[in-house]
């Protein structure tokens, strides 16, 4: 049995997709010690520098004071403490929605979302650069599922048009959690309208980031508050805490509560999670100039990265991808930038497609212009120094291919 696990792990060393996690002494800022030396961190999605703000910290703190280390169940079992209640409530009016529905997680909120959502005789029609959660909830699903290529309106259209069943989902991010390009909601929504097909969207690395007042490109494009769009959001990124959400009509919050199998069978979330998300909420509306600051912060990364030769034209947010193509190149310029002093993880297949290897890199608010300047020239220098020649990279929209695997019931 060992030996078929050491089979595997080998494999993975093999190919250059071996994992390990790095030891960071302290909390998210912008630097942090990493393995006991001091490093820029560019791949956190603390995005707002709210993890570790004191008011978020002693709102968390006081939360575990009245309320406890733990929620003692599920909510369907012990019960929903005041403080999932108040959560709740500022949430939906944050994403202007008529309810909110806290989950442990972004990836249970998928999970449960489209669990619930995609019964039989659903067709789900999701994007396929989706996250790996929304790709595991389509699994979860008893719905068909049909992946479409990204970001395209035409073929999602098509598959629409020709799907023999009478309810449809269409799910997708808004911020693409490893190319920061935004999903065309406002052409979804009409679509999905139009249709009378669900919208789904996941907003995981939206809120906070984008829109007005950091409440989500589901606000940017006018679609806060429409009957048939179901916002996922999570606690744990921007807002610094740690949980998610679903934000929804107040039906479809019903049927969450009694279908949804994360929320029904997994405890509730810890209280001092959500005082943390609380107070993060209250700061983002008293100083929404933070989002401002964050997407000015990334676009001057964006302009020096450029200056360095890197093609950075794909992403339009905070995140930003260093595609380079083999996991073992990525995994060499990510050591060679450490050791300059910069933490910029390489991400590698599964999460995101065979020969798309990058940096992804992150913004915070909280970095300043000339730490991001001198990251960009770090970067350069790592790059050349793993053999890596910026200009090379390959463009986001050329290197995004299907990352999903094609479900059954689906040929395009
Ligand atoms: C787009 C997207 N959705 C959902 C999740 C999962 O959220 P959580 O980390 O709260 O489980 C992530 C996390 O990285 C994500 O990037």
């Amino acid at each position: 049995m060992s030996a078929e696990i050491e089979k595997r792990l080998a494999e993975l060393e093999e190919a250059g997709l071996r994992r390990r996690t790095r030891l960071v002494s302290g909390p998210q800022g912008a630097h942090v010690m990493l393995d006991g030396r001091s490093v820029l961190l560019l791949c956190s999605n603390n995005y707002l520098g709210l993890a570790d703000h004191s008011r978020v910290k002693e709102a968390a703190v006081a939360a575990a004071e009245r309320w406890g280390a733990g929620a003692g169940g599920s909510r369907l079992v012990s019960g929903t403490m005041t403080i999932h209640q108040r959560l709740e409530e500022r949430l939906a009016a944050f994403k202007g929605s008529e309810r909110a529905l806290v989950f442990g997680s972004g990836y249970l909120a998928n999970l449960g979302v489209l669990q619930a959502l995609g019964t039989e005789g659903t067709l789900i029609c999701s994007d396929e650069l989706n996250h790996a959660s929304i790709v595991d909830g389509c699994r979860l699903a008893r719905a068909r599922t049909a992946v479409y290529a990204h970001n395209d309106v035409e073929h999602l259209r098509w598959l629409l048009e020709r799907a023999p069943e009478r309810d449809a989902l269409v799910v997708t991010d808004s911020v693409f959690s490893m190319d920061g390009d935004l999903a065309p909601l406002e052409e979804l929504g009409e679509l999905t309208a139009a249709r009378g097909a669900r919208l789904i969207v996941d907003e995981a690395h939206a809120t906070g980031c984008v829109g007005p007042g950091g409440r989500g490109a589901v606000a940017e494009a006018g679609l806060d508050g429409a009957e048939h769009v179901v916002i996922v959001g999570t606690l744990g990124k921007a807002l610094g805490s740690y949980g998610a959400f679903v934000a929804s009509s107040a039906l479809v919050r019903e049927l969450l509560v009694n279908t949804a199998r994360p929320f029904i069978f997994s405890t509730a979330p810890p209280p001092a999670a959500l005082g943390g998300a609380l107070a993060a909420l209250e700061l983002l509306s008293e100083e929404p100039e933070r989002v401002a600051q964050l997407q000015s912060r990334a676009r001057t990364l964006c302009d020096e990265l450029a200056r360095e030769g890197f093609d950075v034209a794909g992403s339009s947010t905070q995140i930003v991808p260093l595609v380079v193509g083999e996991a073992r190149q990525a995994m060499a310029i990510c050591e060679a930038a450490l050791e300059l002093g910069v933490f910029a993880q390489a991400i590698r297949p599964p999460t995101v497609p065979e020969g798309t290897s990058r940096l992804r890199l992150a913004v915070m608010a909280s970095h300043t212009k000339e730490e991001l300047r001198e990251a960009a020239r770090t970067l350069g220098r790592a790059a050349l120094k793993a053999g890596f020649r910026p200009g090379e990279g390959i463009p986001v929209a050329a290197a995004s291919g299907p990352r999903q695997e094609r479900l059954e019931g689906w040929a395009a």
